[in-house]
């Protein structure tokens, strides 16, 4: 049966209602960053000592697993005590918990190059390790700099987190791969092949760096797409100069391309993951599409549709990567999404997101009487948009549509206009919620708001 045959029989269009059509909730937010110090009084003399100055904390890289959301706090400035943090990802209150050095106070000494020295990003595998990647350089932007600034070598960092967290890897990049002074590494994507793992690191020195697990070796490719462009949108207060940052990787079915964007731009850029796994020389980097802004990270989910943030617009957008490129925005709040920054899904799918205010921090116009960080989470079936529902019996099958800007189309006019995609035969297992979803939203909603007998 084609697709047009069972739109013939087709009953119910869902329609969306409005642009905040993903469903985030605050899991925590923060005037302040503080930690869970060892004793009070060593609290006090890290802040008489200026260790740790609170307005010059924010959490940036997120990654989350089980009980634990892993959190970094990159030391742009002066005074963050410790780089790498969790916060238990079920918490019985909202309110500013502190954060708990990971995997220890130990490994948070700045100067100490066995130590973390700053970490961005962070991520985990399906075996249960955290990777993480400290840039290795401290305070990297608007301060006088130091050679003791550049003294530890970026590395890379994988923590099993099953085995008492200890180290599994720590792997220090050569510098003819990532240079101590002037690199700066932050996104982490992570790659899988059959024999091995790998990981793909941008460096907004204009490069993407290269790490194979198996071989224990890193290598780096670039292109002119990698460096900071000249902005020709709205000037942002942090990234002018910034090249290659948020990375999004397609989904392990369909391993094709890694997409980069730059803090300078809101070009997004595809590179086949071929050439980077090979290391080539010559990269076919294309164009993919124009954002309405620029982003810092991105994400995607497991059935290649792509999330980032729209830095100055205090949004987060959508772009379904199996189509020609379109921003569909889900989710507006000019309160929360200051500086939506980084990303994760969890194993349930979840997606979370780090809203903090850097562009205030960066210009130390941080005002903390007010609510500056937030960490925020939607539940997974709130992805699945545009979704036009054809009951067959009773049975239901589900098509999506690719991005529409009038949500409030009729079912012949999507039919005629759009490509509709089968998600879900008829007769295949439904997943609960997403079952659940529909059930109420068309006992709810109906087509067109009308209800449903
Ligand atoms: C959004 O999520 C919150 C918390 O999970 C829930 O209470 C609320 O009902 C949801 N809103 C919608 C419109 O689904
Ligand atoms: C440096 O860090 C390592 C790893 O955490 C730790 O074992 C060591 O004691 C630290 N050295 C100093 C001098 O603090
Ligand atoms: C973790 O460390 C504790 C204390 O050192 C030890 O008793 C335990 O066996 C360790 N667990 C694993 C999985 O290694
Ligand atoms: C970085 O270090 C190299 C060699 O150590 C030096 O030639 C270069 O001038 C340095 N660059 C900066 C920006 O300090």
């Amino acid at each position: 049966m084609t697709a047009f045959s069972w739109l013939a029989t087709a009953l119910l269009a869902l329609t969306a209602a409005s642009a905040n059509t993903l469903n985030f909730s605050v899991v925590y937010q923060w005037n302040k960053i503080d930690y869970a110090w060892p004793t009070d009084s060593s609290k006090a003399q890290a802040l008489s000592l200026g260790r740790y100055q609170p307005e010059h904390n924010a959490p940036a890289g997120l990654a989350v697993l089980g009980q634990r959301v892993f959190v970094s706090v990159p030391r742009y400035l002066q005074g963050v005590p410790s780089t790498l943090n969790w916060l238990p990802s079920n918490g019985a209150s909202s309110t500013s918990p502190k954060l708990h050095p990971f995997p220890s106070w130990d490994m948070q000494g700045i100067g100490n190059c066995s130590a973390l020295q700053n970490v961005f990003g962070l991520e985990v595998d399906s075996h249960g390790r955290l990777w993480a990647v400290d840039a290795g350089r401290l305070f990297t932007r608007k301060n006088q700099r130091r050679s003791d600034l550049d003294k530890c070598p970026p590395k890379l960092l994988i923590f099993d987190l099953n085995n008492n967290n200890s180290i599994e890897l720590r792997y220090e990049f050569p510098e003819d791969v990532v240079s101590r002074n002037s690199s700066l590494l932050s996104d982490l994507v992570l790659d899988k092949t059959s024999d091995d793992w790998l990981a793909y690191i941008s460096d907004a020195s204009g490069h993407i760096i290269v790490f194979s697990l198996g071989k224990k070796k890193s290598w780096r490719v670039q292109h002119p797409s990698m460096l900071a462009a000249q902005p020709e949108h709205e000037p942002l207060p942090l990234g002018r100069d910034l090249g290659v940052s948020g990375l999004a990787l397609s989904p392990l079915n369909d391993r094709t391309f890694l997409y980069f964007s730059t803090l300078s731009s809101p070009e997004l850029f595809s590179v086949p993951v071929s050439e980077l796994r090979a290391g080539s020389d010559k990269l076919t980097v294309k164009s993919v599409g124009t954002k309405s802004a620029p982003s810092r990270g991105m994400s995607m989910d497991n059935k290649g549709l792509m999330y980032f943030g729209l830095l100055g617009k205090q949004s987060v957008a959508t772009w379904d990567t199996k189509f020609s490129f379109r921003e569909e925005l889900v989710f507006e709040d000019k309160e929360v999404l200051q500086w939506p920054d980084t990303f994760a899904f969890d194993a349930s799918d979840n997606l979370w997101l780090i809203a903090n205010k850097l562009q205030a921090l960066l210009q130390r116009k941080l005002n903390l009487d007010e609510t500056n960080f937030r960490l925020i989470k939607a539940a997974h079936f709130a992805r699945h948009r545009h979704v036009v529902v054809i009951r067959l019996g009773h049975r239901f099958l589900l098509l999506r549509t690719p991005p529409v800007k009038h949500h409030r189309r009729t079912y012949n006019q999507l039919l005629l206009s759009d490509t509709l995609e089968v998600l879900k035969p008829e007769n295949s297992d439904s997943e609960e919620g997403e079952t659940d979803w529909l059930e109420r939203a068309l006992r709810e909603e109906g087509p067109n708001g009308a209800p449903v007998s």
